[in-house]
């Protein structure tokens, strides 16, 4: 028996936490729920006491002017501390923090001490080239171990870390340094993906010549030998200026509030937002999450969340989360079918990894690959599972469950965003009875509200997802636009956190997230803007208008689809698509670059001009056409429809 609820069919499997597990789970019964529900604001007092150390304990748990909260006030802590050195001091030392693999099979473990002395190294380079508390730095890396070594060092001296994905274009790297202003650039040669060694420096060459005016330098990891050209005065090799570097650097107590991280993240309009996370609050509700959701018993756990560390996901269970707990992890530098599909089962095997942390887009990817890629492995270590980012449809959960979990093991279906910097909406897998497709309910501490139109709260069925009181690891604003802060969260309605998702409740009570109910997409977990797209296509000389629209696709969730009007004098025709594609990837990434460009006479708009990306979305998913009377030329809509049939099979 099953109904429909938006994209999913309403499951009633369930599956209650096993009594093996729940005898030996971190949480096991409601007492946290039951103690959040009476007073939240002390429940998470508790947590920072007991999970962080302070050098000053704060005097006030939560002041909240709403939008505006600030946790543990008075506090003072060093993130770096709570990351390493309190492990070092405890005896912990010789633990391995990260056991690295390189695509190519090379492999570094490092262990607590030893990733001390380096981050205390590096972070006396940031004090040498001028660097100092409050200056922010950008990071373009790909996933070797000196990622981590640069933002832990930047934390320890309270330079505010920005990280771009090693994906992102030239632009993009300018546009994020000219927004924060960032003095510095820290990135590496390459990394390896997909067996070669993919170059990073010449993209942030050219970022530096056509923006970035603020950065006065370069400093290059060498990971591939790839002999970049490095610019005198400007360009310093890591190894060089760690050669020199003293492992001396105390570390110095900072306010519960200083700024740690902006994450830059794609919102409804163009122009990507800075989000901006503080230690605290952050580093509480982090540890907390990392501990209770994935059930982390530091002493005997391998960890490994195999997402990239140029997402929140990265920050702050690759980096933050795992290493306040004292747990050991892996990390993996390249792509899961290099040099073959079953590299990341191979990973698990060899390291008995614990704990795995992925994106339904993987797993799906997964399952087309076929079971008998897991099947080669032993995969019994494996004790919870994870994903993050996107619906994870109830077949793809099964199939995780059955083939990665042996059928045992509990799967985290964990909802958070950049914005809310932790876990928010996830079960806890000694405690959760799940179902396969729902991320079932808020963490202790955290309150979530489905609410209508109107804004009146919903008790059961479909509304938009708010969140009701502040928690500790929320974002403090977006950098340099208090505005945009206050009007894209907090207006649509009062006194909520307005996710930009849409929920359903069902009669259990659990939440099923059906997806973003704005402007933005997401493709294989990432965010992308509509706006940003359709900025990028009018970008090419080619292209007079554009409008762009989520398609529903199979594998990555939503697939991005361009409808362009060209200018006069340009001919319609497969290359000029594609050459108007690959813009796009050069503009902004080549995760941005859509799936298909539909080259369009005209496109649907209502007579007050505005374009009708509902319909667009119909045409793309192949639906029936709705009411198109509101339509300026009803006809455009069936030449559309037939232009796309048509680029549609050319993607075949
Ligand atoms: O739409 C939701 C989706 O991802 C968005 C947040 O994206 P980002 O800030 O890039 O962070 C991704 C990693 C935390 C959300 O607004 N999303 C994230 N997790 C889930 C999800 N949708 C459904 N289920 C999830 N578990």
């Amino acid at each position: 028996m099953s109904e429909t609820i938006g994209v999913y069919e309403v499951e009633d499997r369930k599956f209650p936490p096993r009594p093996e597990f729940a005898a030996n789970a971190n949480v096991a019964d409601r007492a946290m729920y039951d103690e959040a529900e009476a007073d939240y604001a002390a429940f998470w007092a508790g947590q920072a006491r007991e999970l962080v150390s302070w050098s000053t304990d704060f005097h006030t748990t939560l002041e909240w002017e709403l939008p505006y909260a600030k946790w543990f006030v008075g506090g003072e802590l060093n993130i770096t501390a709570n990351c390493l050195d309190r492990h070092v001091e405890a005896g912990r030392g010789d633990k391995v923090a990260y056991h690295w693999e390189g695509e190519p099979g090379d492999t570094r473990s490092v262990t607590y001490a030893e990733l001390l002395t380096e981050v205390c190294k590096f972070a006396n380079v940031l004090k040498a080239q001028g660097l100092e508390k409050g200056d922010r730095v950008a990071i373009y890396m790909p996933m070797i171990l000196e990622l981590p070594i640069a933002m832990l060092a930047c934390a320890r001296i309270g330079v505010a870390h920005s990280v771009v994905f090693g994906g992102f274009s030239a632009d993009a790297i300018a546009d994020r340094c000219d927004d924060a202003s960032a003095r510095m650039i820290i990135t590496a040669d390459g990394g390896y993906r997909k067996g070669a060694a993919a170059p990073l420096k010449p993209t942030v060459d050219a970022a530096l010549e056509s923006g970035a005016a603020s950065v006065e330098t370069v400093i290059v990891a060498n990971r591939c030998d790839l002999d970049p050209d490095m610019v005198d005065g400007r360009d310093l090799w890591w190894h060089d200026v760690m050669a020199e570097a003293s492992a001396d650097c105390p570390a110095e107590p900072m306010d519960a509030e200083q700024l740690l991280y902006i994450l830059y993240t794609s919102g409804t309009t163009a122009k990507p937002k800075g989000i901006m996370h503080t230690t605290g609050g952050y580093l509480t509700q982090v540890a907390f999450t990392h501990k209770y959701v994935f059930d982390i018993k530091p002493e005997t756990d391998i960890y490994w969340c195999a997402a990239d560390i140029g997402w929140v996901t990265g920050h702050s269970y690759i980096v933050y989360g795992p290493l306040s707990n004292g747990v050991t992890s892996v990390m993996y530098e390249g792509t899961p079918d290099t040099p073959a599909q079953d590299r990341l089962w191979d990973i698990v095997e060899r390291y008995g990894v614990t704990q795995l942390y992925t994106a339904p887009t993987a797993i799906r990817m997964f399952m087309k690959w076929g079971s008998q890629e897991p099947a080669k492995h032993d995969l019994s270590s494996i004790r919870v599972l994870g994903t993050v980012g996107e619906p994870i449809n109830p077949e793809a959960w099964m199939w995780y469950h059955e083939h990665i979990g042996g059928g045992q093991t509990p799967i985290v279906d964990t909802w958070w965003q950049t914005e809310t910097g932790s876990n928010m909406i996830t079960p806890l897998p000694g405690v959760t009875t799940t179902k396969p497709g729902s991320a079932c309910h808020p963490i202790p501490g955290v309150f979530a509200e489905l609410v209508d139109d109107d804004g009146n709260p919903v008790a059961s069925g479909g509304g938009y997802l708010t969140i009701t009181h502040p928690w500790p690891s929320m974002l403090r604003g977006i950098w340099g636009d208090d505005e945009r802060y206050k009007e894209t969260y907090w207006s649509r309605f009062e006194g909520r956190y307005f996710a930009g998702d849409g929920a359903k409740l069902d009669d259990d009570g659990y939440l099923w997230l059906l997806g973003r109910v704005d402007d933005v997409m997401n493709v294989s977990g990432h965010r992308i803007s509509t706006t940003e797209v359709e900025s990028a296509l009018v970008d090419h000389s080619a292209v007079a208008e554009a409008a762009v629209v989520g398609a529903n696709d199979e594998m990555t969730g939503q697939a991005i689809i361009g409808y362009v009007i060209l200018r006069g004098g340009n001919e319609p025709g497969h290359e000029l698509g594609d050459q108007i594609r690959e813009h796009v990837g050069v503009k902004l990434g080549k995760i941005a670059r859509p799936k298909t460009v539909v080259i369009v006479p005209d496109l649907p708009k209502t007579r007050s001009g505005k374009i009708m990306r509902r319909l667009l979305r119909d045409v793309a998913d192949g639906r029936q056409l709705g009411d198109t009377t509101t339509l300026a030329d009803p006809g455009v809509v069936a030449e559309i429809a037939d232009r796309a049939a048509v680029a549609g099979d050319d993607e075949g």
